[in-house]
């Protein structure tokens, strides 16, 4: 009786946030962007001067977030407090920082009720590090989306350059090398395939091709 999900998990830069979103328009469902609630709860964290680390602090900053998802016009915003952080919250350093809090047990405890609440009709796509493994483990169908880092480097960089941001690609593939290890070390959540997750490398595939893999899995898992 509860409302279909497809998990959506993989390091950072597989184009898990594209995918993800295109799937949903796609479908029509619900869409979860759990990177952005510990991206969120890095910027209020910083903004309410708690430190990284403190982890009581920071779970009861995640429990008590005061953030509204937006769709207008095509578009995705996000208000925290009340203040528009949408670009804010896809620099580097909340990236980084949002990293840091989610390898505190008690933030990922209290982010999870928020994470389950968009489990709603006609569906949801979950994208993150650990839909299929710990917020939706009775998830009819689970991927694990991959790419090479140094695939994922030079998307990065494509992205960045559109925005109007000069990066060199050495630098960003030490980031996401960073990233990803600190991801698949933590021991709350690691970055693991879910056992029954169906792993996708999108190395040398489009875009289009990845949703049209994604749509014809789902539709044959029913
Ligand atoms: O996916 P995104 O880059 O926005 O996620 C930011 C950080 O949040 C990740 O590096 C990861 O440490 C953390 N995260 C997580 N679990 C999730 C989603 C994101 O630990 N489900």
């Amino acid at each position: 009786d509860q409302a279909p999900v497809l998990t959506i998990d993989g390091p950072g830069g597989a184009g898990k946030g594209t995918i993800s979103r295109l799937v949903a328009e796609r479908l029509g469902w619900h869409l979860l962007d759990s990177g952005a609630l510990y991206r969120l709860t890095a910027l209020a964290a910083t903004k309410h001067d708690v430190a990284l680390d403190d982890e009581p602090a920071v779970a009861a900053i995640a429990e008590t977030l005061d953030v509204v998802f937006l769709a207008e016009n095509g578009e995705a915003r996000v208000l925290l407090e009340g203040e528009d952080a949408t670009r804010t919250i896809r620099t580097e350093q909340v990236g980084d920082a949002a990293s840091r809090v989610a390898s505190l047990p008690a933030v990922r405890e209290a982010l999870l009720k928020r994470q389950r609440d968009f489990r709603q009709a006609p569906g949801l796509v979950a994208d993150g590090r650990d839909m299929g493994t710990v917020v939706f483990v009775e998830a009819p169908l689970k991927i694990f989306l991959t790419a090479s880092a140094e695939e994922r480097a030079r998307r990065r960089q494509r992205q960045l350059r559109e925005a109007g941001v000069d990066a060199s690609l050495s630098s960003l593939l030490k980031e996401i090398q960073a990233r990803d290890a600190r991801d698949m070390q933590r021991s709350v959540a690691p970055l693991v395939p879910a056992e029954d997750a169906v792993e996708l490398d999108t190395t040398s595939l489009t875009i289009p091709e990845v949703v049209d893999r994604l749509t014809e899995l789902l539709a044959r898992r029913g």
